[in-house]
């Protein structure tokens, strides 16, 4: 024990600091393995959206967005989940510290994508979530994959989960809409306001059949005009 600076009389203590300093070197380390799998999966999208459009003159991929969970969000996860506080607990328990969105035109699209990405024999798909087919009783609609992903380091390969979401446009605009005004009312959500989520739910449900329509049809029409 010594004290820091003349001026001061709080008693620090080195081997606490060291402990303080190794456990955050460690905690980088962990978070990086992640950022390491979101960008081999950001990898994999962008290729497919480059050989798609090239392949068949079309780019089925409107954006993509990553983010990794902050310290904190992890921190309070940890907590309100009832996770063991080490390592190997947060990796087991916690598939979301990486997570990749991909936005797409139309549902078939979506759906297209998903195949052609979780087909890829380097992934490990541990768990498909299908909001479309069956959305969430607030209307919430995307489909969710949890895949490992196999990440090359100095000292040998680790497997690292990530969570990639694949939704269309219609689907985006709504989550972000309920995710502002849950956050907003501190997840306590007008009565009034969760129905009417839910109607605009269903209508952007309704736009994404009618959009796709649309889009069938002129494909259908333009391919005539080509071929006569
Ligand atoms: P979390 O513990 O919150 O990650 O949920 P979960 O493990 O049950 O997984 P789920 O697949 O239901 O949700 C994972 C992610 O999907 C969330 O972190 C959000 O990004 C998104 N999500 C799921 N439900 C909703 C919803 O009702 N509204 C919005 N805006 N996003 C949602
Ligand atoms: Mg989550």
């Amino acid at each position: 024990m010594r004290n820091v600076g003349s001026m001061s009389t709080v008693p620090v203590d080195d081997a606490a600091i060291a402990e303080a300093r190794q456990l955050r070197d460690e905690f980088q380390r962990f978070l990086r393995e992640y950022e390491f799998g979101m960008r081999e999966v950001e990898t994999k999208i962008s290729i497919l959206r480059d050989e798609f459009t090239h392949s068949h003159a079309y780019n089925p991929i409107e954006h993509v967005k990553s983010r990794l969970k902050t310290p904190d969000s992890i921190v309070e996860k940890v907590a309100r989940k009832g996770i063991d506080p080490d390592f190997d607990s947060i990796r087991r328990e916690i598939t979301d510290i990486a997570g990749v969105r991909v936005t797409c035109s139309f549902v078939t699209d979506v759906y297209r994508l998903f195949e052609l990405f979780t087909q890829q024999h380097d992934l490990t798909v541990r768990v498909v979530k299908d909001y479309i087919a069956a959305p969430k009783p607030n209307g919430y609609r995307s489909l969710h994959a949890i895949v490992e992903v196999p990440v090359f380091l100095s000292t040998g390969p680790v497997q690292v989960p990530v969570e990639v979401q694949f939704r269309t446009i219609a689907m985006d605009f709504w989550a972000s809409l309920e995710h502002k005004i849950h956050y907003k009312f501190a997840g306590q959500v007008p009565t009034h306001l969760v129905q009417s989520l839910t109607e605009a739910a269903d209508a952007a449900g309704e736009l994404d059949l009618r959009m796709e329509r649309l889009h069938r049809e002129a494909h259908a029409v333009n391919r005539k005009v080509i071929e006569a």
